[in-house]
């Protein structure tokens, strides 16, 4: 049987080695009474945040005391003439005269005729990756000290299906990580923590996370996006992929505006769950030479990351905690450090919450086979290929959107 190693992080990648293990009981409050309809599921909710937020990914930043919202840049024939292209500039202060700014990128499709729902989320590197167009804005430029900054752009366009996401009629509306928290263990003071935090606290960062940064760029994205006329904030999803991936399934915990919440290969600390120990675990996760479980997670977490089975919750909870809202959680068949099996256990114990709200949860216990999109309101896709976000997930996201707005796929 495996033994998570202390020498050398060796990954467990065989299924007969995992050591047996229990999820935590799900409909379970947190001091132990049973839970029998959505009305003590939900007034068990803020207890059940409060822990997730303790454990793994630090407490909620407030809203700053004022933001102002520049247009940079408009594009009205944008992808061919598909999009409205727009750089907003959000910028964050608080009254003690501390700001801190981020820039938004938006498309919004040009043949719309009236407002849309928004995919809304963040990118690796900056926002001139997900475009090869000459003349987006450099961003997350704060990346560079650890080389995850790139001139070059349109690097992740295979990850942003422009054409496709407008032709569906969603707009997108991104923001590069970095400018929210530097993604690397030095981040904090150049991250949004600065306006919020003494030097101090900075230096100490307790209960204060990279994930929790990240997800709080969103919910102010969201803010900005209710402003516009254009868009249909009411309708509107948050997606992330891989450690972006943790960041939307903790997103759409905290921040029950999104309707929709599209976790994509988010593995170990995302959909993953924490007792299975195959593939990344928290463990091999705060041994990783670049720190990941030093700043993307709470300190708590570095101290109970060798023994999950003395974790108060495991990531079925988090999934749960969408409920009544949807989600849709995908995996591809190589990544297997992410867990992929896990991933859909996860996401099928959850079912019996959104079940309480009358909801549809997964229906199989067993994985599906792969490129099979399975489930409605909780939804699950098994994509052939490696770690990444491609067309077919994309599909799978604006499918799983339709039906949660309940609208008939545009094309
Ligand atoms: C590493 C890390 C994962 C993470 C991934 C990513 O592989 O171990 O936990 O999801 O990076 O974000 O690309």
């Amino acid at each position: 049987m495996y033994v998570q190693n202390t020498v050398d992080w060796t990954a467990n990648y065989n299924e007969s080695e995992i050591p047996p293990f229990t999820l935590p009981e799900l409909l379970r409050t947190v001091d132990g009474r049973e839970i029998t309809d959505s009305a003590q599921w939900e007034a068990n909710r803020p207890a059940l945040l409060q822990t997730f937020r303790d454990v793994m990914y630090g407490r909620r930043l407030p809203r700053p005391d004022k933001v102002e919202y520049t247009l940079l840049s408009e594009k009205k024939d944008a992808i061919d003439g598909l999009a409205v292209r727009r750089e907003i500039e959000l910028k964050f202060s608080m009254n003690d005269g501390r700001s801190h700014k981020a820039v938004m990128l938006l498309y919004i499709p040009a043949a719309a005729s009236g407002p849309v729902p928004v995919f809304t989320g963040l990118t690796f590197i900056g926002n001139h990756v997900v475009s090869d167009e000459e003349d987006i804005r450099m961003t997350g430029h704060a990346g560079a000290l650890l080389n995850s900054f790139t001139r070059v752009r349109g690097v992740q366009t295979r990850r942003f299906p422009l054409a496709e996401i407008m032709k569906r009629n969603f707009a997108l509306a991104v923001c590069s990580y970095h400018d929210f928290f530097p993604d690397h263990i030095g981040g904090w003071y150049q991250s949004i923590f600065r306006i919020f935090m003494t030097p101090e606290e900075l230096a100490e960062h307790k209960n204060a996370t990279a994930i929790g940064a990240w997800a709080w760029g969103i919910s102010r994205m969201l803010d900005c996006l209710e402003t516009l006329p254009e868009i249909d904030a009411d309708k509107a999803a948050v997606f992330g992929h891989s450690r972006l991936g943790k960041t939307s399934l903790w997103c759409g915990a905290e921040d029950t505006r999104f309707k929709l919440v599209c976790v994509n290969d988010s593995g170990c600390g995302g959909a993953a769950p924490d007792r299975r120990l195959f593939g990344e675990t928290l463990y091999t996760m705060c041994r990783n030479p670049a720190g990941y479980g030093n700043y993307w997670f709470t300190h708590t977490m570095k101290d109970v990351a060798l023994t999950p089975e003395k974790l108060p919750v495991d990531q079925h909870q988090l999934i749960a905690l969408t409920a009544p809202r949807s989600i849709a959680v995908h995996s591809a068949t190589e990544d297997l450090w992410a867990d992929p099996k896990g991933e859909y256990l996860s996401t099928w114990s959850a079912g019996p919450v959104f079940k309480l709200y009358g909801k549809k949860p997964l229906e199989s216990e067993s994985q599906p086979a792969p490129d099979t999109p399975v489930g409605t309101d909780v939804s699950y896709f098994l994509r052939t290929g490696k770690h990444d976000l491609l067309l077919s997930d994309w599909q799978c996201y604006m499918d799983a959107f339709d039906h949660t707005i309940g609208r008939t796929p545009a094309v």
